[in-house]
């Protein structure tokens, strides 16, 4: 152990030795080489507000002298509360506890109201602060994605997501919101938002670009001011837990937003000079307004880890950037540096990170890094420096003071006050691309038709980081308070002496003086929302012809696009007399019926002010950020409500093929769906399956044939396997990258019915070529299963991926097996991102 902390040390430093010669080799002016080494110097300087007083480091100091060892490594590790019993506290003494995305409060569902989520917090305190011999109470920091409101509660204000609050364009509005947000945080008992994102994303396809202002820096500066004071109160004013505020989190910490191709936790592959230019603004800003603490982001720079970057995380974030607060990593990111696992990351601390996100890997995290200070791998100064960063904000915020006056009213969450606030930023970020005819806003007294997908859906409104992780699966019944947009219409036409019909399909009793049609992009969280192309893709284009329809028909159509960033959707435009970009605006529908219904005059009761925080494409090919030819409306580009321009008709070639980023769905219904297909594998043989083929044997070992089910004629497969020799039905496709899906709970999902069980050992598998895939033994689920029934079977892709599968390289992300007897038939197979209900079975030979 000795031996490897000092070659490790040793290789540290020659590493730096090469790249100082490599920068003194180069000739002209030292332009750094591509090797993720920041050099702190070319940065700017800051310093942490509010953060360093004397009386608050001494009394760390008297603090940590009490502590053991155990104590203070405990401090640097954050489980997460779907992992984590509150009694597991006194065997390991954590410092910290998350909610992740879709981990329910104690004892409640997913979707959970505010005393669930006090009991919890308290549940949780009530050990840390146990009076034990050879135990220092410490209190815990508790911490959740508080990204739009605090919207993991039931009932809870949901802001317009970032992507729209840009468009505001309004400083002063965004320190509103997050007070209110530290309001109904603290509500729930809890410390911590995992926010402001300061993202400055450069490629729209990125599934988080929603989560960022703007793709422009300054703006983002601004708002990272006016968001850190708003969550914490002004810097070193006190006492902040107990006057409703709570820790704010810049993250992700760096150049999450620049990854090459929008890929989510993927590579910036840019110089030093466009990190510092870009990326790096918003951070110096938020540690000025005393942000407690950086979460660090996933992805890389130059092909490094942020996560195992010293020289971004130390050199410039505590060092440069006089950062006095805490680094925490992000969930399981450190399991993604080379070398490391989600138990075993000690580069990760010797990199900067102080806290490590651990959902369910802290126990191993704990005992490894506690060997690992008792052999010096990792420095006792490094830990000592964590631990007084981690206690310096615990003190600050206000934690040692049991004093909890926020805590559990409920009067707070949803309350009336910051619904307003919320209608109201829903009415600035609204930006209005379209007025031909000046359609809007529509006369008070009129008879609206409300259409499409998204006209009375709040969960659809809301976008992910919406009661659960990825928003799917809400109902309105889930938003008490809420108002859908058809509601916000509705309540504002009657008021006006109007009426609004509401039809999902368009169909209308009284024909409508106007028409509004919501649609747009469904929920979806990270990488989940990745894209190919910036095409808005539908589906079914529904919408659009109902767009076409109706102005055949002569009625004046209102285009309300949902989404979470600009997309190409020019037929769309062009369909539309009016279109307006809504993004993701909340659980305050009303906001919108506010621009969209005027007067009885047909005058605007409230005009549009938003402005564009990104470019909208004007092709499909390329972020508009990348390319000023791709540009339909640029940057800051929206009309006010009295503006007379008339927009002509856009071009519809997309410039690009049309390119769905189908990673999750492989088989829906019996049907394979592109790029996937199925295929029987026995002896050395592929049969491949074509899309519409319904039978198919391979040398007698395994056959296949179309069955009813799911309601559907011919809606699933069923597989016979003879016993005659081993064989395998598999669905195969492109390579898929599925790291960030394992490390994000991912779960393999196969509706499936047992037929005749398995009498020899059965596999399921994921595959990629000789040595790189893994199997699960499935015989015991399979033998357990009732004959004849359907059921639906989740398997978390971790657990392939702890089996010893790569799965950075997955081409078959489902292999069925066996070598005796069996059938079974198959309905839809597709990934889960909700883990509810998942099992990991034992490794097995793969089949
Ligand atoms: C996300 C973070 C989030 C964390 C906790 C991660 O996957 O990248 O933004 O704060 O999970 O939910
Ligand atoms: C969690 C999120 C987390 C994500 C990581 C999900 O299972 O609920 O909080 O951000 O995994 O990718």
């Amino acid at each position: 152990m000795f031996l490897t902390a000092v070659s490790e040390r040793l290789r540290g430093r020659l590493r730096l030795a090469v790249s100082a010669l490599l920068m003194l080799g180069a000739a002209g002016p030292a332009l750094p080489q591509p090797t993720g080494e920041a050099h702190p110097a070319l940065w700017p300087q800051a310093q942490s507000s509010g953060l360093i007083d004397p009386g608050t480091e001494a009394a760390v100091s008297a603090l940590m002298a009490q502590m053991s060892v155990e104590e203070k490594v405990g401090q640097m590790i954050q489980a997460d509360i779907a992992s984590i019993k509150p009694e597991d506290l006194r065997e390991v003494p954590l410092g910290s506890i998350l909610a992740g995305g879709n981990s329910p409060p104690l004892g409640a569902g997913v979707r959970a109201g505010l005393p669930a989520w006090v009991a919890t917090a308290r549940a949780f305190r009530a050990v840390a602060l146990e009076q034990r011999p050879g135990h220092v109470p410490i209190p815990l920091i508790f911490g959740i994605d508080a990204v739009h409101g605090n919207s993991r509660v039931v009932g809870a204000t949901l802001f317009p997501h970032n992507v729209g609050l840009g468009a505001a364009h309004d400083p002063g509005l965004m320190a509103r919101i997050g007070a209110a947000t530290a309001q109904e945080t603290a509500a729930a008992g809890i410390d911590w938002a995992f926010g402001p994102t300061l993202a400055v994303p450069q490629d729209e396809r990125w599934g988080r670009a929603y989560e960022g202002y703007s793709s422009n820096p300054n703006l983002v500066s601004l708002y990272a001011d006016a968001v850190v004071r708003g969550l914490q109160g002004e810097p070193g004013s006190g006492a902040l837990v107990q006057h409703g505020h709570v820790a704010a989190s810049a993250k992700h910490f760096l150049a999450d937003g620049g990854t090459a191709g929008g890929v989510d936790q993927g590579d910036a592959t840019i110089g030093e000079a466009e990190l510092i230019r870009l990326h790096a603004p918003a951070y110096p800003v938020a540690i000025e307004a005393g942000a407690m603490t950086v979460m660090a982001s996933f992805s890389s720079w130059q092909g490094i880890k942020n996560h195992a970057n010293r020289s971004l995380l130390t050199g410039v974030l505590k060092e440069r950037f006089g950062f006095q607060g805490f680094v925490v990593g992000d969930w399981n990111a450190h399991g993604q540096v080379p070398g490391c696992t989600n138990e075993n990351c000690p580069a990760a601390i010797n990199a900067g990170i102080d806290m490590v996100m651990t959902p369910d890997s802290w126990k191993g995290f704990y005992r490894n890094l506690l060997d690992q200070v008792r052999s010096g791998a990792v420095p006792m100064q490094r830990i000592d420096d964590a631990v007084r960063r981690i206690l310096r904000v615990k003190m600050r915020l206000g934690l040692f003071d049991p004093a909890r006056p926020w805590e559990g009213r409920a009067e707070a969450v949803g309350s009336p006050e910051h619904r307003q606030l919320a209608r109201e930023a829903v009415r600035k970020s609204l930006v209005l691309l379209k007025n031909n005819g000046q359609v809007l806003p529509l006369k008070a007294g009129a008879h609206v038709l409300v259409a499409g997908a998204g006209a009375d859906d709040i969960g659809m409104q809301c976008g992910g980081w919406t009661l659960s992780w990825q928003g799917t699966g809400n109902s309105n019944a889930d938003f008490p308070g809420a108002h859908s947009l058809y509601a916000g219409l509705r309540e504002a036409l009657a008021a006006g002496g109007g009426s609004a019909e509401l039809s999902a399909d368009g169909r209308y009793t009284g024909r409508p003086d106007a028409a509004v049609v919501v649609f747009g992009e469904t929920p979806y969280a990270e990488g989940w929302g990745d894209l190919k192309t910036l095409e808005f893709d539908s589906g079914d284009n529904r919408e659009l012809a109902l767009m076409r329809q109706l102005h055949a028909e002569g009625i004046p159509v209102v285009a309300v696009f949902l989404s979470g960033r600009p997309l190409w959707v020019n037929p769309a435009i062009n369909a539309a007399d009016a279109f307006v970009a809504a993004w993701l605006p909340g659980s305050e529908g009303e906001g919108v019926a506010d621009l969209l219904i005027g007067d009885a005059a047909g005058q605007p009761r409230y005009p549009f002010t938003g402005r564009l925080g990104y470019a909208w494409p004007n092709t499909a090919a390329h972020a508009p950020a990348a390319d000023s030819a791709a540009v339909l409306f640029p940057r800051g580009y929206g009309l006010a409500s009295t503006a007379t321009a008339k927009l002509a008709r856009l071009g519809e070639d997309p410039g690009v093929r049309a390119a769905r980023t189908n990673f999750s769905d492989y088989m829906v219904r019996g049907r394979p769906l592109p790029p996937w297909s199925l295929q029987l594998q026995s002896g050395g043989k592929t049969l491949p399956l074509a899309a519409a083929q319904t039978t198919a044997s391979l040398d007698g070992a395994l056959s296949i044939r179309a069955v009813d089910a799911a309601g559907t004629q011919e809606g699933g497969r069923q597989l016979s396997w003879s016993g005659t020799a081993p064989a395998a039905f598999a669905i195969a496709g492109p390579q898929l990258d599925m790291r960030m899906l394992a490390n994000g709970d991912a779960s393999l999902t196969l509706d499936i019915r047992v037929d005749q069980k398995p009498s020899a050992p059965a596999q399921l598998a994921v595959a990629c070529g000789p040595g790189c895939g893994a199997a699960l033994d499935l015989g015991p689920i399979l033998r357990a299963s009732p004959v004849g029934e359907w059921r639906t079977l989740k398997v978390k892709l971790s657990c392939f991926r702890n089996a010893g599968a790569n799965v950075a390289q997955i081409t078959e992300p489902l292999v069925l097996g066996t070598g005796g007897p069996l059938r079974l038939s198959l309905s839809t197979v597709q990934l889960s991102s909700d883990p509810a209900g998942a099992v990991c079975p034992a490794a097995a030979q793969p089949p």
